[in-house]
């Protein structure tokens, strides 16, 4: 798995991550089980980055309990997610119980409150709880706010969307991020999930078969990290078989502009 220095935050992070909206959001011993085992495939697969919200119920507490006495081993990124100052200390009371006392990569989630909230991360990072500090958000109506962020100097990392049928942030926003010098997490690579239903056959894949690509899936993630400006994708699974598959992606060669193209054709046939 290759690693990647998360901008200038002093994180290195492995190129495919792993996210928990929804995966992880689950309660019963079983379900947690089942959470358990893909952090088991994660970790063993090099996907040591993980990255949660109290925004995703249960998901946080859920991949507290799977690390347990691996926390050492992961890079964990969470978020606050209030508008309320309150909250969100207590939001970070819960996370820090969760992680071991520390969060690696600590965002704020939406842009929600950001200047309050970017206080309490400041403060969490200066009593050496918090490593780097980051900002998120999914809504292309809301890069010029989260540009702003950037630019503050506050931020080392932002977390965007970016996949071949969402690709807003080319605009702006990955340049911005690549001159500011700051990491970049890239959330929903597989659009949620909707470009599974777009899955082509093997047949289209064979190009992109010397470039050690042999499912659609490993396709997106490496037109994804081909773009350097880009640091960790983090897909959602809930199958270690999944996580295995995704891990595999996460190696050189890159795909050059033409891999690229093949793989957009794809994803937005006709
Ligand atoms: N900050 C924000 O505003 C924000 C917003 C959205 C997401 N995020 C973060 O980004 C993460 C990822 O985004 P996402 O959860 O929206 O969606 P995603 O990662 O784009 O897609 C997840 C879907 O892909 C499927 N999948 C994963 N690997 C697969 C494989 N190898 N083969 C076939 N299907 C596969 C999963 O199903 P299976 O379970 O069957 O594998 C799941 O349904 C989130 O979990 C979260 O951590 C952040």
């Amino acid at each position: 798995m290759e690693q990647r220095a998360l901008g200038h935050t002093g994180l290195v992070v492995p190129v495919v991550g792993l996210g928990t909206w929804r995966t992880f959001d689950v309660s019963g011993e079983p379900a947690e089980r089942s959470a358990r085992a893909v952090v088991d495939a994660a970790l063993a697969s090099g996907v040591n980055f993980f990255d949660s919200s109290p925004m995703y119920g249960e998901a946080e507490r859920v991949l507290g309990l799977a690390l347990a006495d691996r926390r050492a081993r992961a890079i964990v990124a969470t978020k606050v997610w209030s508008s309320s100052p309150h909250q969100g200390r207590r939001q970070a009371e819960h996370a820090l119980a969760f992680f071991g006392d520390r969060i690696d990569l600590y965002q704020v989630h939406n842009l929600l409150a950001w200047r309050p909230q970017l206080d309490l991360l400041d403060r969490l990072k200066a009593s050496g709880h918090v490593r780097a500090i980051g900002a998120t958000h999914f809504q292309a109506s809301a890069f010029g706010e989260l540009r702003r962020v950037m630019e503050s100097g506050r931020i080392g990392a932002i977390q965007v969307p970016y996949n071949p049928t969402e690709r807003d942030v080319e605009r702006e926003i990955l340049p911005a991020a690549a001159d500011l010098g700051l990491g970049v997490v890239v959330m929903r690579p597989f659009a949620e999930g909707l470009l599974g239903r777009r899955r082509p056959s093997a047949a289209a894949l064979a190009p992109l078969a010397p470039f050690g690509v042999t499912t659609w899936e490993q396709a997106l993630l490496k037109w994804i990290l081909s773009d350097p400006r880009c640091h960790v994708a983090i897909p959602a699974t809930s199958q270690p078989a999944h996580v295995v598959e995704n891990a595999a992606a996460g190696a050189p060669p890159w795909f050059g502009p033409g891999e690229r193209r093949i793989v957009e054709r794809l994803a937005t046939p006709g």
